[in-house]
């Protein structure tokens, strides 16, 4: 401690027991953590848990010695560096600054989740093509995750058969990296990775905080995410607070609409009303529950509309190839001008936030980050 305090580093101390609070899904967390096994040589169990809920804390290690089993638990527990004591403050403060040089830049890319009012409506369909119209090939990939464990089928909108899954990736959010989530996706030519869903029926159900970790995770790896999220599922409605936009499907049927209100109301209550976003599908104006009326119930406008073209949407699912890659149908343009409004808004935030002086020395970033 006085290693690091001498460091001038801006670092806070801690007992154990403090680790508990750390592995909390919501708990603020330092930018690396220095746990001190000095005169404990057993692997403190709740450093797996912290590791777990928040794969981007740096973890680093002070033994006694470099004893095999206690470094194969941490190996598996995703401990980032061990060093033995003694420790000089040379080799603390090159450890340190390794670690949060490693560290991946804080910047978050855009993730847009996408909500069906009712089963059917064309949800899939929307966030497949959106997914596609950003996606852009090389190391700028978008990411389309199907969020559906049961019977998701994004999968064949873009042809892919992926031999892994969402289901993959929460059962081992702790190992989760670029090298083990780029083995976990499909990855179309065009430019587009699948995380999808899982072709079993789901037997486990995974709580709330790994689902956020897996979407936190997204965000930091990718500039735009895109989130097929089922209407059912709690725990994935539960874990949309890192999206940018969250985008309620409807079509004109009454039962949609309805449902869609009581959705855009709780949605409402949970994010706030500036994230969310309502589309309308498959329009069609002579339809007895006209635009006005959809708004009116929902409490939404509609910022954008689809055109309603089953041939297409049907042709494109069997091909496999999203019907956003062939712009000369009016359906297609209609998913690109929608997905350019949403990244375009992204645009113009990020050339503010680039416009902003640079605070972040590298110091700077040791206190804590607000989660
Ligand atoms: N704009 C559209 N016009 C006509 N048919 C559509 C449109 N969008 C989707 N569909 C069709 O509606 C059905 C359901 O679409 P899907 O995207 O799987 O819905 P969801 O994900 O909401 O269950 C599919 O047969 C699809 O081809
Ligand atoms: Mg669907």
């Amino acid at each position: 401690m006085r290693l690091l305090r001498d460091s001038g580093l801006p670092c806070i101390s801690a007992p154990r027991e403090a680790l508990t609070t750390l592995a909390h899904a919501n708990a603020a967390q330092p930018s690396v953590l220095v746990v001190d096994l000095r005169d404990q040589p057993e692997f403190p169990a709740e450093l797996t848990l912290v590791k777990r809920q928040h794969p981007a804390t740096s973890v680093l290690l002070v033994v006694p010695a470099l004893e095999p089993s206690l470094m194969l638990e941490a190996m598996r527990a995703g401990v980032n560096e061990i060093i033995a004591h003694p420790v000089s403050d040379a080799e603390l403060h090159t450890a340190i600054k390794r670690l949060i040089g490693s560290q991946t830049p804080a910047v978050r890319g855009e993730v847009y989740a996408f909500v069906g009012a009712k089963g059917g409506v064309g949800t899939t369909t929307i966030a497949v093509n959106v997914a596609s119209a950003l996606a852009k090939p090389g190391p700028e990939a978008t990411l389309l995750i199907d969020l559906n464990t049961v019977c998701g089928d994004a999968a064949v909108f873009l042809g892919l058969e992926p031999r892994f899954s969402v289901m993959d990736a929460l059962a081992n959010v702790q190992r989760l990296d670029a090298a083990y989530f780029g083995g976990l996706v499909a990855r179309a030519k065009f430019g587009l990775d699948l995380l999808g869903a899982s072709s079993r029926p789901a037997t486990t159900t995974f709580d709330t905080g790994r689902m956020r970790t897996l979407l936190e995770f997204a965000s930091q790896s990718y500039r735009y995410t895109v989130l097929d999220v089922p209407r059912s599922d709690a725990s994935a409605l539960d874990a949309l607070e890192g999206s940018t936009k969250i985008v309620l499907v409807v079509n004109q049927e009454l039962a949609t609409v309805r449902n869609a209100s009581r959705m855009a109301s709780t949605l409402r209550e949970r994010y706030g009303q500036a994230r969310l976003n309502l589309i309308l599908t498959r329009t069609d104006r002579r339809a007895e529950i006209g635009l006005d009326d959809v708004e009116r119930t929902v409490g939404l406008e509609v910022s954008h509309s689809f055109p309603s073209d089953y041939r297409l949407a049907l042709q494109a699912m069997n091909k496999g190839r999203p019907i956003a890659l062939d712009p000369q149908t009016e359906l297609a343009s209609a998913f690109i001008t929608f997905a350019r409004s949403l990244s375009g808004a992204s645009e113009k935030k990020l050339k503010e936030q680039k416009a902003r002086p640079e605070s972040q020395s590298l110091f700077g970033r040791l206190a804590p980050r607000k989660v």
